[in-house]
């Protein structure tokens, strides 16, 4: 199997570069993913630098470009990818090495939509209750693990990565949006309808495509459109 992977050293090289490995089929086995392969490589090229941790498609840290697509390197299998593998960063964000981003910009958008609960202050002898039907809207949002998959997919964040919040930031925005327990609803929307920040999407839908978790940004996005239009 081969695997073409794109090398950067900020620290001695003026460009990335590709670099070809490979891994012979007897060090892999059928249910082998993308990451194993990778732990391989390195055994053989020391050097070579790519994020991981919890190996299980829950931790978001190993986002990476997969044959064009980006994808989760851990949950990627190896069966699904053909002979010759080619491996970049993340497109649209400065590389720190090799297959390493730099995410400070889409931290900074997701921080930007506050994502956080803004409820009435908390009293112990009234919870904040929510029924079935309302808890339900909060279901394909909270699931995300910030693995920056869609934004890095997502030509108007490539473009305005400082001004557009980005499918990620702008799927928890809605989620906090649509929360019944929420007392900045309108605070929040008002923040976001602006020509750089909602509107701003053109809903190419890359970022539902990416998404390693099956949520749809995309569709979020849309209807965070609808709510301003309804609302403002
Ligand atoms: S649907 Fe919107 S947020 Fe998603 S990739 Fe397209 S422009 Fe970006
Ligand atoms: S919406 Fe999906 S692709 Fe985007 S950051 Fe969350 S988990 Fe990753
Ligand atoms: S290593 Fe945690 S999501 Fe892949």
């Amino acid at each position: 199997m081969k695997f073409i992977i794109s090398r950067y050293n900020p620290e001695t090289d003026q460009a990335p570069y590709d670099q070809t490995f490979e891994l012979d089929n007897s060090q892999l086995s059928a249910d082998s993913m993308l990451l194993d392969a990778l732990h391989l490589i390195r055994e053989q090229e020391p050097s070579l630098s790519y994020r991981s941790s919890c190996q299980e498609g829950v931790c978001g840290s190993d986002g990476m470009n997969v044959n064009g697509k980006n994808r989760l390197s851990c949950v990627t299998s190896l069966s699904e990818l053909g002979d010759t593998i080619t491996l970049k960063p993340l497109p649209g964000l400065p590389i720190i090495k090799d297959l390493i981003i730099d995410m400070e910009l889409f931290y900074t958008q997701y921080k930007a939509v506050k994502p956080f609960l803004e409820a009435k202050p908390l009293d112990l002898e009234h919870e904040h209750l929510q029924t079935p039907e309302e808890r339900s809207k909060l279901d394909g949002a909270y699931e995300c693990i910030l693995c920056g998959c869609c934004s890095t997919s997502c030509p108007s964040f490539w473009w305005n990565p400082d001004q557009f919040a980005g499918p990620a930031a702008l799927l928890a925005a809605r989620r906090f949006v649509v929360d019944s327990r929420d007392i900045k609803h309108i605070d929040r929307l008002k923040e976001l309808d602006s020509p750089t920040q909602t509107f701003r999407c053109r809903h190419i839908q890359n970022c539902t495509d990416a998404c390693p978790k099956g949520l749809n940004p995309s569709h979020a996005i849309q209807e965070l459109k609808s709510i301003m239009v309804k609302e403002l």
